[in-house]
């Protein structure tokens, strides 16, 4: 009796174990082959609108955990004394305080660190390149990115892949953890770069008072103001992400007349205005060598500017206030220093950027607007955080899926 129970219990077993292998076979298997993802279920409340799979890799819990353990692992730096975590820092949003960061052998970037909430429904990546399109892709500029007159070392592999991977193959969480996600599969930097594209696709925020429909009264009036014709915000900042023209309906780049060093209608580059100036920073005109272009940054999403500040392409605006202090000005004038110029009269400024008059309530209201596209679920939900930290704890009204 006892016998014919155990054999059945072994046979049952068997069949489970043959039918987890298929499963498990499968992933790559499609992945090899080019067919769609089996669907990935999202911690998205139903009618949400759901991210498409990143491409080259299909969703799967497993990978998802990989790639938040390398998201927060130094080991994935040349020296060990950065992650992808150092800049991108989940109580920012995974953005950082500074106006711009420092890589993992000290250069200051150009750029200040973007958040990373809701990426995976952007069109492009970065302040201003629009042909990069996909996280695994862009992961590799942190890893590989140099020393040159526009870009800094960041997690600086470059010369030291084997010594990496190594460290990662004698982690046995991390071994582990390969080997569930890519049965089968080498442990190599493309690997951890789609195990993190995984991982980046699920950092969805959709817990604001504006998304749940909390909003203070003030920030409903400040809404009408965002959409109103005087302010002409929503032109380029409409959408869920508040990142596209209404117009067209895409992400765009625009000059919004933050700098004219000199006059000359330049953003500011160390090789022509000195070391107060940074490395090079002409915006999408880097990528496309069109001198009308120059200046022009993609419109950024404003979710989550509570925990992003300070603002820009650069990091050079402080605050909420001193920000719309510009907007309402058309362009920001800077009077002394070896950066001054009129970016009011920037000649690539878009003629989109236009002045308006705020009373001191419609500027708080405004602000408040603002205020309420902010997530406080998103930047303390425990399943975005270090893994090797204890887990944070999110407001007690944040909504479940
Ligand atoms: C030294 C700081 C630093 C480190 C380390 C770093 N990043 Fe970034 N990240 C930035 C900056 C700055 C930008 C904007 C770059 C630009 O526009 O040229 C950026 C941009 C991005 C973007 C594009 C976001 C958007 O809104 O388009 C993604 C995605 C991203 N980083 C992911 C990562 C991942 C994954 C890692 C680890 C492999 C990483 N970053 C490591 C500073 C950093
Ligand atoms: C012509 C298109 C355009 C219009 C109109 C526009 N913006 Fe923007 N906005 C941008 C671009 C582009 C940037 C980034 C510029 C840069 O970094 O050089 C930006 C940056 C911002 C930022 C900073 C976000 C961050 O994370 O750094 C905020 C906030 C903002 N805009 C709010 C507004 C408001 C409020 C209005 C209306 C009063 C407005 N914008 C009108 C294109 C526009």
């Amino acid at each position: 009796m006892t016998g014919r129970i155990v054999k059945s219990w072994l046979r049952d077993l068997a069949l489970f174990a043959f039918y987890a292998a298929i499963l498990t076979a499968c992933i790559p298997l499609r992945e090899t082959l080019g067919l769609p993802c089996a669907a990935f279920e999202f911690a998205l409340p139903a009618g949400h609108r759901q991210p498409d799979q990143p491409q080259g890799v299909c969703i799967t819990p497993e990978r998802v955990t990989l790639g938040r353990h390398l998201f927060y692992s130094s080991k994935l730096s040349g020296n060990q004394k950065q992650s992808c975590s150092s800049c991108h820092q989940q109580q920012s949003a995974f953005a950082d305080q500074q106006a711009r960061s420092r890589g993992s052998t000290g250069q200051l970037h150009a750029r200040n660190t973007p958040g990373l909430a809701n990426t995976v429904f952007f069109d492009s990546l970065t302040w201003n390149n629009p042909a990069l399109k996909r996280f695994d892709n862009q992961a590799l500029i942190p890893f590989f990115s140099e020393d040159t007159p526009t870009t800094i070392e960041e997690l600086a592999i470059t010369g030291s892949e084997y010594q990496i991977i190594g460290r990662l193959t004698t982690d046995p969480v991390l071994a582990g953890l390969f080997a569930r996600s890519f049965p089968g599969r080498d442990i190599t930097i493309t690997t951890a770069a789609l195990a993190l594209a995984t991982f980046q696709t699920t950092l969805l925020s959709w817990r604001s008072p504006y998304d749940l429909n909390r909003q203070s009264e003030a920030a409903r009036q400040g809404e009408t103001l965002f959409r109103s014709e005087r302010l002409n915000c929503v032109a380029c900042h409409s959408g869920p992400d508040f990142n596209r023209s209404s117009a067209s309906g895409l992400q765009e780049f625009a000059n919004v007349g933050l700098y004219n060093v000199l006059g000359r209608g330049d953003y500011p580059d160390q090789a022509l205005h000195g070391a107060a100036a940074g490395r090079a920073s002409q915006g999408l005109f880097l990528v496309t060598g069109n001198p009308a272009d120059r200046g022009k940054y993609r419109t950024p999403g404003l979710r989550n500017l509570a925990y992003t500040a300070p603002y820009m392409h650069d990091g050079s605006v402080q605050s909420l206030p001193e920000l719309i202090e510009i907007l309402q000005a058309g362009g920001r004038r800077i009077t002394g220093g070896p950066l001054r110029g009129d970016g009011r009269l920037n000649p690539n400024k878009d003629p989109r950027i236009r002045p308006f008059t705020l009373s001191w309530q419609e500027k708080q209201q405004l602000l408040a607007f603002l205020l309420s596209l902010s997530d406080p679920c998103f930047v303390a939900d425990p399943a975005f955080s270090d893994p090797s930290r204890p887990l944070p704890s999110m407001p007690t009204d944040c909504p479940l899926p």
